[in-house]
């Protein structure tokens, strides 16, 4: 799995006889230059089929060194792995339009040559050919490892962008899921064109400066923002230019302040999609969040989610079990389990489509 934020690899290594065991996990840092390599594939320039046909084969080159890697450190042989599920990078996902499309690349023909294990990737565009979005995908596995008969409860994955998962506990009301706009893009984004970071460390920088409310109101004004699902997103919309666009407009306002509010954009998006979940079920309410992803890691984030949401319990998925930094890689193998087994791993009630499907295509080990 390597997602929008373009940090790093994550593998993990997780038994499905029984109940869904994580044996061991890896990861993989991404270069500078691999992620300005990706990043100048996330939109469109000059030259996109033999730049994109290359970084296909290094990424699986790197994909594959992460799982061997993996494997090694599990000490458990390549030959006893049933097969990877490999999610790709995304360099384009624009799910709507007359020819909608998504791609996702990390070619699956060098992993399953190099490691010698049958290989699953390319899950999304199966949904999209059904006329889905083809994301979020996550929602089925939340699904499967995170419901409960007694509370309803919101899963959060905080990634470059955000989305999230509404799982009542009544069987009757499907599952909910979409995007609910940026994560950590442009958190990210802010900070290393200022400080040269790689990411706000536990939001300390947020949490040093004041939210602009002109600034915040301007950005909330997203028409994506306002949207009803079926819905997702991606770099294609909430990039560097989104916000200097926004920023245009305004002056004399601290870096710092632009970061409060970039992490309060975050922060409010989330609680306000959450609260319209409310709506879904009835006369019950959302009772329990659950955050996963690297955004997990964001103690002023996760305060700001739960200031905004004071009747919820915010928590992270490591109270369910599972490490907030494994779930999105987990749910790949998961998908990889359930196209391997002939068995759906879409949700049609998430994505839009006109029906749940089996994902992805299947690369044979030698
Ligand atoms: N200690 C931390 N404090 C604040 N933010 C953190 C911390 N650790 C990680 N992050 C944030 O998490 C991001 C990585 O999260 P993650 O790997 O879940 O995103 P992703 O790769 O975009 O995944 P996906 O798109 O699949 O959800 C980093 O770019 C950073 O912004
Ligand atoms: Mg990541």
């Amino acid at each position: 799995m390597s997602g929008t934020s373009i940090d790093a690899v994550d593998a993990v290594l997780v038994s499905f006889s029984g109940s869904i065991e994580i044996i061991e996990s890896h990861s993989l840092p991404i270069s500078a230059h691999l992620k300005n390599t990706i990043l100048s594939l996330c939109s469109p320039g000059d030259n996109e089929i033999d730049r994109s046909g290359k970084l296909d084969r290094e990424l699986g080159l790197l994909f594959s060194r992460c799982v061997i890697g993996l494997c090694k450190k599990a000490n458990i042989d390549t030959e006893d792995i049933e097969a990877i599920g490999s999610h790709g990078q995304t360099i384009r996902h624009t799910p709507c339009g007359q020819h909608p499309f998504t791609l996702q690349i990390s070619d699956p023909n060098t992993i399953a040559e190099v490691t010698g294990i049958t290989t699953v990737a390319d899950f999304r565009r199966r949904d999209i050919a059904a006329g889905g979005q083809g994301a979020p995908l996550v929602p089925a596995f939340h699904e499967a490892i995170f419901k409960s008969k007694d509370n309803n409860r919101v899963i959060v994955n905080v990634g470059g962008m955000a989305n999230i998962t509404l799982l009542s506990q009544s069987k009757s009301t499907p599952v909910i899921g979409y995007d609910t706009g940026p994560g950590n893009v442009l958190l990210d984004y802010w900070i290393n064109n200022k400080k040269a970071l790689d990411f706000d460390n536990n939001g300390e920088w947020a949490s040093s400066g004041k939210v602009c409310p002109p600034l915040l109101k301007n950005l909330l004004n997203e028409p994506y923002l306002q949207l009803p699902p079926p819905k997702s997103t991606g770099r294609e919309l909430f990039n560097a230019d989104w916000l200097n666009q926004h920023l245009t407009s305004f002056s004399g306002i601290s870096d710092a302040d632009i970061q409060c509010t970039i992490a309060e954009l975050t922060a409010q998006t989330i609680a306000n999609s959450i609260k319209q979940c409310d709506s879904k079920l009835g006369t019950n309410t959302v009772d329990e969040v659950f955050i996963c992803g690297g955004g997990a890691k964001n103690d002023y984030l996760r305060k700001r989610i739960q200031d905004l949401l004071p009747e919820k319990t915010v928590t992270t998925t490591i109270q369910l079990g599972l490490e907030p930094d494994l779930v999105e890689a987990t749910a790949f193998a998961w998908l990889a389990y359930r196209t391997i087994n002939h068995l759906n791993g879409s949700l049609a009630s998430v994505t839009g489509a006109k029906g749940d499907r089996v994902l992805g295509g299947i690369y044979l080990a030698r």
